[in-house]
């Protein structure tokens, strides 16, 4: 079965085909960072009439790239929620018209078991096997979830407030970084003298699994002001140290946060996935982890990380082929429980 994914939730336009036989044969991404980067931050407006402009030729793209026509594609997934309400009706509307000029099913996937199940396009060698804990740290997710099979989900801990994406985002452009500043934070904390700043763990003083990283950003906003005072303008050298402490505080409450979900379910294999699983110094912190634990971790390439159309056909692969049909209505969740789904296999 080719099932041809479609992914418009945010700023991303991602297109993909995968073959049940082949695996993934096709994975075409336009990014809209250039569009938003004005504003600091994503456009819901332009990000909708971006993605109107670049998903018809991003499908030809991969149809190209797998040599095939559209008599060949078997199904169509989509990105049905959560995200931006106009960005989702976009690829929802492209995906439900082409299904039906094409007569075959079509799917709407979940975005956040897009990412969960993003590790399941590595090699065999790499990819988790059920059961397993997985920590979905995205731009707007922070997750333990207990994954006991496709769709088997049970919420096991989030965020309060921020995400932990969002905590390197604002972070990052406290300390001048461009947007998006999360990828730009963990380049710079690479450069950071290790303790020269000390941030807090938070919530990790108490038992539980929840998390809340926008005190984060407050420590980092007194951390520079006191820094400012100090000496003057910022060094680069400062900015890294500054980089390093936040990424170091974020990665270790992490960490404590999986030991505690991998003690209470039993549990010896952690997924990461999500944009912020692409960190560097998270993958070698929860690594190290699961060596002392005796398990494994395992996540996606980094191009998987963050949002993909690879990971929606996937899923939406795994689902038409467990049976599951839809009819014609174009539907959209923004808001939307990934424990509320059906199980599938
Ligand atoms: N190397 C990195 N270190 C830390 N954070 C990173 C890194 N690379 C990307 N990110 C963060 O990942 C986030 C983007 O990830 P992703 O595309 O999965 O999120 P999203 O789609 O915006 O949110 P959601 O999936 O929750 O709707 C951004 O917040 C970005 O700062
Ligand atoms: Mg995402």
């Amino acid at each position: 079965m080719k099932v041809l994914g479609i992914e418009t939730s945010c700023d991303e336009t991602g297109v993909a085909i995968y073959d049940t036989e082949k695996g993934l044969i096709a994975d075409q991404l336009y990014t809209q960072i250039a569009v938003h980067a004005d504003y600091g931050g994503v456009v819901p407006e332009l990000a909708s009439r971006d993605h109107i402009r670049k998903t018809a030729p991003l499908i030809q793209a991969a149809l190209k790239q797998a040599n095939l026509t559209a008599a060949d594609i078997d199904g169509v997934a989509y990105t049905s929620g959560p995200g931006l309400v106009g960005a989702l009706l976009v690829g929802a509307t492209i995906a439900r018209s082409l299904a039906y000029a094409w007569n075959v099913p079509a799917i709407g996937v979940h975005h956040m078991e897009g990412h969960l199940l993003a590790p399941m396009l590595e090699p065999a060698e790499n990819r988790p096997h059920f059961p397993f804990v997985a920590l979905l740290v995205s731009g707007g997710h922070t997750q333990l979830v207990r994954v006991d099979g496709v769709g088997k989900y049970e919420l096991l801990g989030e965020s309060i407030d921020d995400a932990a994406g969002e905590a390197f985002d604002k972070t990052g452009k406290l300390l001048g970084l461009d947007y998006p500043a999360g990828a730009a934070l963990s380049r710079l904390a690479e450069k950071g003298t290790p303790g020269r700043f000390v941030f807090p763990k938070p919530m990790t003083d108490r038992p539980g699994l929840d998390f809340s990283f926008s005190g984060l950003k407050t420590f980092a906003a007194n951390t520079i002001n006191a820094a400012i005072k100090e000496e003057g303008e910022l060094t680069e050298q400062t900015k890294a140290d500054i980089a390093h402490a936040f990424q170091t505080a974020i990665v270790e409450t992490l960490a404590i946060k999986c030991k505690r979900a991998l003690k209470e379910t039993g549990y010896t294999s952690l997924v990461i996935a999500g944009g912020v699983s692409a960190n560097k110094q998270l993958r070698e912190g929860l690594a190290k982890l699961m060596d002392e634990l005796g398990g494994r971790v395992f996540y996606p390439s980094p191009q998987f990380c963050t949002d993909n159309g690879a990971m929606i056909a996937y899923v939406g692969h795994l689902r038409l082929q467990a049976g599951e049909n839809s009819n014609l209505a174009i539907e959209v969740k923004p808001r939307w429980a990934m424990t509320d789904l059906p199980a599938a296999g």
